[in-house]
């Protein structure tokens, strides 16, 4: 069976950095797979490929076994390929329930109607609280974004991008901003999301990373430097050198016993 998303030989500079310099990756169906490295590893710009927000400069990305490298964006976001919003595009005002709802009409294309049937207004609210549910946000699912801790706006965000129905999903450091008792329950929440989403994602907290990734590739000057389980990448000297002394959180906390 092909891999949900797959990348081979992928490459991309600016000027004459070679941000990713061949990358050959497999993220597998319903995945929890962290994508981690020092900072400038290519690890954003990885994304942006995988997403279409950029153009490689050679190689190949594989959604479900076919080739998506000259997909724009939105064509691969309607074939089950999607990513987190900004942050700054949560209307704030607007509660995670009618953004939310927003959204799913949105994919069923009755966004813009001043009329809708009474069974699909309906069937969308129940959706859209299922979701909600789901994330643990249904105690604030009525109350303006603006007002909910940062950790739950970012989770609100990752609601809007499954309620796309994504089969995969890409977050470039969800926890960012987070302070760090939310990036908990945050990680929680993704680790715990269907298995029929496969999840990709990009974080500097080694104790978050440990607690959700299943798979963990080390990406350092643009390169894969291994690509594994996190039992064997915590105690792969190549890791442990890139990371010595890196951060506080680095070395140490791939020393945290039960990990893995
Ligand atoms: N649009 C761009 N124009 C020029 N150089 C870029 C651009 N985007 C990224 N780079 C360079 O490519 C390299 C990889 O950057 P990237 O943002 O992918 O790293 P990263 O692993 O996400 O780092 P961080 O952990 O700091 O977010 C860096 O040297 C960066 O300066
Ligand atoms: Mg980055």
């Amino acid at each position: 069976m092909s891999a949900a998303l797959e990348t081979r030989d992928l490459a991309r500079s600016f000027g004459g950095i070679a941000a990713v310099a061949g990358v050959s990756l497999a993220v597998e169906r319903g995945a929890r797979h962290a994508l981690i490295g020092p900072n400038g590893a290519g690890k954003t710009t990885l994304i942006n490929l995988l997403s279409g927000a950029l153009k490689p400069g050679r190689g190949q990305v594989l959604l479900d076994g076919e080739d998506v490298t000259r997909l724009p964006q939105y064509r691969r976001v309607k074939r089950g390929l999607a990513r987190t919003f900004q942050v700054n595009q949560l209307f704030p005002n607007l509660s995670p329930l009618e953004s939310v709802g927003l959204a799913l009409a949105e994919r069923e294309g009755v966004c813009g109607r001043w009329w809708w049937p009474r069974h699909l207004r309906a069937a969308i609210r129940d959706e859209a609280w299922a979701l909600l549910d789901g994330l643990g946000l249904a105690g604030q699912a009525g109350q303006p974004a603006r007002q909910l801790p940062y950790g739950r706006q970012r989770l609100v965000e990752i609601a809007l991008a499954l309620a796309l129905k994504p089969r995969v999903l890409l977050l470039d450091e969800p926890a960012a901003g987070v302070p760090r008792g939310e990036g908990g329950e945050l990680f929680a929440r993704l680790a715990a999301l269907p298995r029929d989403v496969t999840v990709l994602l990009i974080e500097h907290d080694m104790d978050l990373v440990f607690r959700f990734a299943e798979r963990i590739t080390v990406l350092v000057g643009g390169v894969v430097l291994v690509d594994d389980v996190p039992a064997r990448v915590a105690a792969d000297p190549r890791v442990r050198e890139v990371y010595l002394g890196e951060t506080p959180m680095g070395a140490a906390a791939l020393d945290r016993p039960g990990h893995g």
